[in-house]
C-alpha cells in the first residue's frame, strides 16, 4: 500500500478503547499459515455446498495465497489495530480481492477458527520437535556403543550401589526420551479432530459440511459436540505436560552431567562444547550446558501450571480466557527445542576418563551383593549371606584384610550382571537392538505425521487443484 492509501477501516468488532489489552497479535502472527490453510479448506468447502460460486472460491483462494507469500517474503502489513491475526488476514484479503473477501468468513467464527490454527500448529510442532528428539535419541544410542566394556559404578540415593556399564547408563536417558517421544506422536493423533464448522459455540444455520473441511485438512475426523470443539485445549494441556516431563527428563540428565563433569566425580574429562569460562576464575571449564538443561525445566513445568490454571473453572463455550493459551506453548516450543539442540550436541562430545572411571569401579562396596549372591549359589539363605556379607563390610579391618581379594575384576563383574535388561555387555547390545527398533519406528510415524504437515503445506502453495 502507497502511503498516500488510506488504510481499510478496522472492522467495528475489533474497535474498542480496551484494544491494546485485548490484542493477541504478539503470539498468534506465528499461526498466520495455518488460519490461511483453514480459509482456503472453508472457503472451497463453502463452494462445494452451494454458498459461493466457483468463481469467487477461486478469487478468495488466490488472494488467501498472495497473504501467505506476502508473509513469507516479510511484506505482510500486519497491523496492530486488527487486534488478531484472523483480522489481519480477512482485512487484507478483502483488499486484494475485493469484496468478496467479505464471503470468506461465513458461517464461522474467531472461535472456530482459532482452534482449528492451534490443532494445525500443533500437528507441525510436534512433527519438528519429534525430529529434534530422534536426533537426541540417536546421538545417545551412538554413543552408547562404544562404552558397552566401560565400567562405572551405579548408583541410589547417590551412593555407590553395583557396578554397571557407561553404555548401560546412556540408554537409561535413551528410554526416557523415547517415552516422550511417544507421548508426543500420541498427542499428535488424538489431535486429528477437525474443530471447523463450530461456529462461535453453536454450529450454522447454513448447510456446511465440517467432515469435508476436517479431511481435506488431514484430519481424520470432525467434532462431535460444537461447545465441546470451540473450547478444547487439550491438545495444548498435552503438549504442555509432555514438553514438562521432557524438560524433567533433561534436567536429570544435565544434573548427572554436571556431577560427573566435577573433581569429585571425575568421569568425565573436560568437554568445551559444555559450556564456557569464568569471567574471573581462569581455570575454570564449566558444565553450562548441562546446567541449563537443567535450569530450563522450570519454565516448562511453569507453562503447564499456567495453561491448566487458566482451563481451570471456565464456563462453555469459549471464553477470552482461551487466548491465554498460547503464550506458554511458544515459549515451552522454544525451550525444549533449544534443550533438545544442545544436549544432543553435547552428548556426542562427551569423552569419559578411563583411569578415574577405573578407580571408581574398584571399590569394593559396589560388590558387596555380588558376594552375597555367590552364597545363594552356593546354597545359602539370601537373607543369612546378606547378614553375613552386610557384617564384614560394616567391620572395616575385615575388608581390609579382604584386600584387593575382595575386589573382582570390574569388567569381569559387570558380565555376570546379565540377566535381561541389566547391564552386561551382552545385555546392552540386545538393548541397543531393541533401541534401534524403537527408533526407526518412531521414525516412521514422525514421518507419515509428515505427509500430514506436507498436505497443509501444498495447500498453500499454487497449483494443488
Ligand atoms: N484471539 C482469540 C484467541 O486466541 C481468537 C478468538 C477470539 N474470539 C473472540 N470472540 N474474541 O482465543
Amino acid at each position: 500500500m502507497s502511503p498516500v492509501e488510506a488504510r481499510t477501516p478496522a472492522p467495528a468488532y475489533v474497535r474498542t478503547p480496551a484494544a491494546a489489552f485485548l490484542t493477541s497479535l504478539a503470539v498468534d502472527r506465528p499461526l498466520l499459515r495455518y488460519d490461511v490453510a483453514g480459509s482456503i479448506a472453508h472457503a472451497e468447502m463453502l463452494g462445494r455446498v452451494g454458498l459461493l460460486t466457483p468463481g469467487e472460491v477461486a478469487t478468495l483462494v488466490g488472494g488467501l495465497r498472495q497473504v501467505v507469500r506476502d508473509a513469507a517474503a516479510g511484506a505482510f502489513p500486519w497491523r496492530d489495530d486488527l487486534e488478531d491475526v484472523h483480522t489481519n488476514v480477512e482485512v487484507r484479503l478483502t483488499e486484494l480481492v475485493g469484496t468478496v473477501g467479505g464471503k470468506v468468513h461465513t458461517a464461522r467464527s474467531r472461535n472456530d477458527q482459532i482452534a482449528l490454527d492451534e490443532r494445525l500448529y500443533l500437528r507441525a510442532t510436534i512433527h519438528e520437535l519429534g525430529g529434534r528428539l530422534a536426533a537426541l535419541e540417536a546421538a545417545l544410542l551412538a554413543r552408547a556403543e562404544p562404552e558397552r566394556d566401560s565400567a562405572m559404578p551405579g548408583y541410589t540415593h547417590l551412593q555407590r550401589a553395583q557396578p554397571i556399564t557407561v553404555a548401560h547408563w546412556l540408554l537409561a536417558h535413551f528410554w526416557r526420551f523415547a517415552r516422550d517421544l511417544d507421548r508426543l506422536l500420541a498427542t499428535a493423533e488424538r489431535a486429528e479432530v477437525s474443530p471447523l464448522g463450530a461456529g462461535a459455540l453453536a454450529g450454522s444455520t447454513l448447510p456446511i459440511d465440517p467432515e469435508w473441511v476436517a479431511h481435506r485438512l488431514g484430519f481424520e475426523r470432525a467434532f462431535e459436540n460444537s461447545l465441546d470443539a470451540v473450547s478444547d485445549r487439550d491438545p495444548f494441556a498435552e503438549l504442555l505436560f509432555d514438553l514438562a516431563l521432557l524438560s524433567v527428563h533433561a534436567s536429570a540428565l544435565g544434573e548427572e552431567i554436571v556431577l560427573f563433569a566435577s573433581k569429585e566425580f571425575g568421569f568425565l574429562e573436560r568437554t568445551p562444547g559444555l559450556g564456557s569460562g569464568s569471567s574471573l576464575m581462569p581455570q575454570k571449564r564449566n558444565p553450562d550446558v548441562a546446567e541449563l538443561a537443567r535450569g530450563k525445566a522450570g519454565r516448562t513445568i511453569g507453562d503447564l501450571v499456567a495453561l491448566l490454571t487458566a482451563l481451570k473453572g471456565l464456563p462453555l463455550a469459549y471464553d477470552r480466557d482461551l487466548q491465554e493459551d498460547k503464550a506458554p506453548v511458544l515459549d515451552s516450543v522454544a525451550t525444549a527445542a533449544s534443550v533438545l539442540d544442545a544436549l544432543a550436541r553435547t552428548i556426542g562430545d562427551l569423552r569419559f576418563d578411563p583411569d578415574r572411571l577405573a578407580a571408581a569401579v574398584r571399590d569394593p562396596e559396589l560388590y558387596a551383593t555380588d558376594r552375597a549372591e555367590q552364597l545363594v549359589a552356593s546354597g545359602v539363605p539370601f537373607r543369612r549371606a546378606h547378614a553375613e556379607v552386610g557384617r564384614a563390610y560394616h567391620d572395616s579391618p575385615a575388608v581390609a584384610a579382604a584386600g584387593e581379594a575382595a575386589v573382582p575384576e570390574p569388567a569381569a563383574a559387570v558380565r555376570r550382571r546379565a540377566s535381561p535388561g541389566g547391564p552386561a555387555p551382552e545385555s546392552v547390545a540386545r538393548q541397543s537392538a531393541a533401541a534401534a527398533a524403537r527408533l526407526a519406528a518412531q521414525r516412521a510415524s514422525l514421518s507419515s505425521l509428515g505427509r500430514r504437515v506436507e498436505l497443509v503445506e501444498e495447500l498453500l502453495s499454487e497449483g494443488t487443484r
